[in-house]
C-alpha cells in the first residue's frame, strides 16, 4: 500500500502515518471486498487518487474535532473501512457520474437547473405515483426535485417526517428502498437531480439507537444528550434560544421511563445526536454514504446550525459545526464525489454564509432573499432588499444559492439588524410590523398568514401560509375583488421573476405554481393543530392543476407566467452568472439590477408597488450606456428613455455585448 501520499509539504512521518492508517482500514475489509480491489485495479487507482488528495485533510479535520477523545483513532479506522466498503458497493453508473462531476466545475451553477420540492404523500401518494409525475416535471421544466423526508418515522406526529427512525427504510406508506433507487434511476434518465434530506442533527425516539438508550444501554446513551437531573441542562439552557417554545420550554424534555432529561431542540420526540462522540459521527457517515449510493445527487443538511453544543454558547453555528460539515464533505469527495450538500441554516446572514464553500456546502438556501422579497411586498419599498443583496449576494465560486419564495417551513425574518439600522430601520419593530402584516392584522394588509411559534417572552414570531394566501389571492377571492385578484397573481409572478433571473437555482414549492391557498384542515387534526406550518402543507389539488392552461383562471395565469420565466432562464446563460450589480433605480419602489457574461448583459426592473411608477432614463446610463436593449419577454426593442411601469410590473432587458 505504498506511495499514496506524496504531498510535497508532508513530512515523511506524516506520509507513513497516513499509509499505516489506510492499510489498517484495507485490512479490516472482508476477503471478497479485498478481492474486488484486486480485480478492479483501474477503478481502484482512481479511488486511490481521491484518497491521496482528500484523506490528509479528512484526518486533520477529524482530529481537530476529536483531539481529546481516546476513542478517536479506532473510530477513524472504522470510518475509512466503511468508506472503502461503500465505494466498492457503489453502482457503476454512479461511479461514472462521480467522474463527470469531478471534471466539470460548473455543472451545478447551470441555468438549466430549476428546482421543485414536495411531500411524496401529499403530491403523489407514494414513490410510484411520484414517478408518474415525471412528465409533469418536464412540462414545467423542472430538473431538480427535492423530496421531503420519506424514511421510516413515528406513527402519528413526526414533524412531517423529520423524526427518522431508520435511514435505511422508507416509510411503508410511500414505498420501499428499491422504489427510491428505481426513482433515482428514472430521474437520471430524465436529467432530473434527486435531492433528499439528511436529517443528521437528531433521530426520532423510535430509532434503534434511541430505543437502546431508553433501555439504559450505556453505549447508546452516549449517542444522545441524557442527564438524570437538571444540573447540566440548566447550565446549557442559560444561553440557548428556544426553537419550538410552543411545544416545550427550553431544549430538554423529561422522559419519565428513563427518569432523565433528553436534549430535544425541536419536538420532544426528536433526540439531538451527540457528535462529541466520534462513534456518532462514524455511524452517521455510514448512513450518509448509504443515501449517496441510492443515487441521491444532493443532500439537504437539515438543521445544520445545531449539530455542535458547547456550554456557555447558544449552541448554534459553532466552529465545530462547520468542521463536521467539512468532514462529511471530504468523506463524500472520496467515496461518492457526485454527492453535493445543501445547507439549511435559517440563521443570521453572517452565519448562513459560513456554511457555503466548496469544502462545506456547495449549495445553500437563501433565506435572506426569501425574507426580504416578502418584506418588500409588505412595505412596497426595496431599500433593505437592495442594500442586503448588494452586500451579501456574492458567494464563493462554484457554490450556488437556492432561491425560494416559500417552502414547507415558516418565514423567519432573518435579515441583519445592522443592515436595517444602516437604513434607519429598527429591526425589532420592523419584524413586529411584518408579523402583523402577514397575519392580516395590519390595516390594509392583503395577506392571510398564521403566526408560528409566537413567543410572548421575546416577542419573536414567524409566519406560516401559502405563497398565494400571503400574496393576497385568498383574500381577493373571498371578497370577490377582481382588481385585488389581479394584484395577487402579479405579486406572485413578481417574486418568481426575481428568483428566476437573479442567479442561483430557483426552487418552487410545488402547488405554489398553481396558486394553492391555505389549507385549514390541520386545525381539525389533534396532532397537527399546534403546528401552523401544516396550513401550507396541502394535498395535490387536481382541480387547480387541471386549470393550469386556462389563462382566465389565477392558476393558469400563475402557471403560464412561471413556465415562460423558466424558458427564458434556460435560454440565456447570462442567468447562470453568479454576480449581480444592484443599481439605484432612483425610485424607492423599484428594484434594479444587472447581470452579465461575455455575450449578454441583462437589466432587471421590478416594481414592488400596486401603483404605476416611472423610472428615470438615467437607469440605462447606470447600466453601462448600452443602446440596443430588447425586452426579452416580448422581443421588442426598448428605447433608452424614461420607463413607465405598471403595478407590480417586471421588466427584463437584454443587450448583446458582442454587437457593441
Ligand atoms: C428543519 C426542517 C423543519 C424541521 C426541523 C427539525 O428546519 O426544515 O421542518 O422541523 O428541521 O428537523
Ligand atoms: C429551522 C429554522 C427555524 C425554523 C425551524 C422549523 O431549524 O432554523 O427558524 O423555524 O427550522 O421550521
Amino acid at each position: 500500500m505504498a506511495y499514496f501520499f506524496h504531498h510535497q509539504d508532508d513530512s515523511i512521518d506524516k506520509k507513513e502515518a497516513l499509509e499505516v492508517i489506510f492499510s489498517k482500514a484495507v485490512l479490516s475489509l472482508k476477503r471478497n471486498e479485498r478481492d474486488f480491489l484486486k480485480n478492479n485495479d483501474r477503478e481502484y487507482q482512481l479511488f486511490l487518487h481521491r484518497v491521496e488528495k482528500y484523506l490528509p485533510d479528512l484526518i486533520s479535520v477529524y482530529f481537530e474535532i476529536y483531539q481529546s477523545c481516546i476513542f478517536a483513532y479506532p473510530f477513524l479506522i472504522e470510518l475509512l473501512t466503511l468508506m472503502i466498503r461503500s465505494w466498492i458497493e457503489r453502482d457503476r453508473s454512479l461511479k461514472q457520474i462521480d467522474l463527470q462531476r469531478e471534471i466539470s466545475s460548473d455543472w451545478l451553477t447551470s441555468n438549466q437547473i430549476i428546482g421543485g420540492v414536495c411531500y411524496v404523500d401529499l403530491f403523489a401518494k407514494d414513490l410510484k405515483g411520484l414517478e408518474e409525475q415525471i412528465p409533469y416535471f418536464k412540462e414545467l421544466g423542472l430538473t431538480y426535485i427535492h423530496l421531503m423526508p420519506l424514511f421510516l418515522t413515528n406513527e402519528g406526529d413526526n414533524d412531517g417526517g423529520y423524526a427518522i427512525s431508520s435511514y435505511r427504510d422508507i416509510n411503508p406508506k410511500l414505498g420501499t428502498i428499491e422504489n427510491l433507487r428505481e426513482l433515482a434511476k428514472k430521474f437520471r434518465e430524465n436529467d432530473i437531480l434527486l435531492v433528499i434530506d439528511f436529517v443528521f442533527n437528531h433521530t426520532s425516539d423510535e430509532h434503534i439507537w434511541a430505543k437502546k438508550a431508553r433501555k439504559n444501554n450505556a453505549r447508546y446513551k452516549r449517542y444522545y444528550w441524557i442527564y438524570e437531573d437538571r444540573k447540566i441542562p440548566d447550565q446549557y439552557e442559560r444561553t440557548l434560544r428556544e426553537i419550538f417554545p410552543d411545544e416545550h420550554p427550553g431544549a430538554f424534555t423529561w422522559k419519565k421511563e428513563m427518569e432523565s432529561w433528553v436534549w430535544t431542540t425541536f419536538h420532544s420526540y426528536q433526540w439531538d445526536l451527540n457528535y462529541q462522540n466520534p462513534e456518532v459521527f462514524v455511524r452517521m457517515a455510514d448512513e450518509m454514504l448509504f443515501l449517496a449510493n441510492l443515487g441521491v445527487d444532493i443532500l439537504r443538511l437539515d438543521a445544520v446550525a445545531f449539530i455542535w453544543k458547547q456550554k456557555g454558547t447558544n449552541c448554534e453555528n459553532l466552529p465545530q459545526a462547520y468542521k463536521l460539515v467539512e468532514a462529511f464533505n471530504l468523506i463524500a469527495r472520496i467515496a461518492a464525489p457526485a454527492l453535493q450538500f445543501k445547507s439549511e441554516a435559517i440563521v443570521h446572514p453572517d452565519e448562513v454564509i459560513r456554511y457555503i464553500s466548496k469544502k462545506r456546502c456547495q449549495l445553500s438556501y437563501n433565506p435572506l432573499l426569501m425574507a426580504l422579497l416578502w418584506e418588500s411586498l409588505a412595505t412596497r419599498e426595496v431599500k433593505l432588499l437592495a442594500y442586503s443583496m448588494e452586500k451579501r449576494f456574492t458567494i464563493p465560486d462554484g457554490t450556488v444559492w437556492v432561491n425560494y419564495i416559500r417552502c414547507h417551513d415558516d418565514i423567519g425574518w432573518t435579515f441583519s439588524d445592522e443592515d436595517a439600522s444602516a437604513l434607519g430601520i429598527n429591526g425589532y419593530d420592523h419584524r413586529k410590523f411584518l408579523n402583523q402584516f402577514y397575519t392580516g392584522k395590519f390595516p390594509g394588509s392583503f395577506a392571510r398568514g398564521y403566526p408560528f411559534q409566537e413567543n410572548p417572552a421575546t416577542g419573536d414570531c414567524r409566519i406560516s401560509g401559502t405563497l398565494a394566501s400571503l400574496a393576497g389571492l385568498e383574500k381577493a377571492i373571498l371578497e370577490n375583488d377582481s382588481i385585488e385578484e389581479e394584484h395577487a397573481t402579479d405579486r406572485i409572478l413578481l417574486l418568481f421573476s426575481i428568483i428566476m433571473t437573479i442567479g442561483g437555482i430557483p426552487l418552487i414549492y410545488l402547488g405554489d405554481e398553481v396558486g394553492s391557498l391555505n389549507n385549514y384542515n390541520f386545525l381539525k387534526d389533534e396532532q397537527k393543530k399546534n403546528d401552523s406550518r401544516w396550513i401550507h402543507r396541502f394535498p395535490y389539488n387536481a382541480d387547480l392543476y387541471a386549470k393550469r392552461h386556462d389563462l382566465n383562471s389565477p392558476a393558469g395565469k400563475i402557471w403560464s407566467g412561471i413556465q415562460q420565466l423558466i424558458q427564458l432562464r434556460k435560454k440565456y446563460d447570462v442567468f447562470q452568472t453568479p454576480n449581480i450589480n444592484i443599481i439605484n433605480s432612483g425610485n424607492q419602489h423599484v428594484l434594479a439590477f444587472t447581470k452579465e457574461n461575455s455575450k449578454h448583459r441583462v437589466l432587471v426592473l421590478a416594481n414592488f408597488s400596486e401603483h404605476e411608477q416611472l423610472v428615470e432614463s438615467l437607469i440605462f446610463t447606470k447600466s453601462g450606456n448600452i443602446k440596443n436593449w430588447t425586452n426579452i419577454m416580448n422581443h421588442e426593442p426598448q428605447e433608452a428613455g424614461m420607463i413607465f411601469m405598471k403595478s407590480y410590473q417586471f421588466f427584463c432587458f437584454l443587450a448583446d455585448l458582442q454587437e457593441h
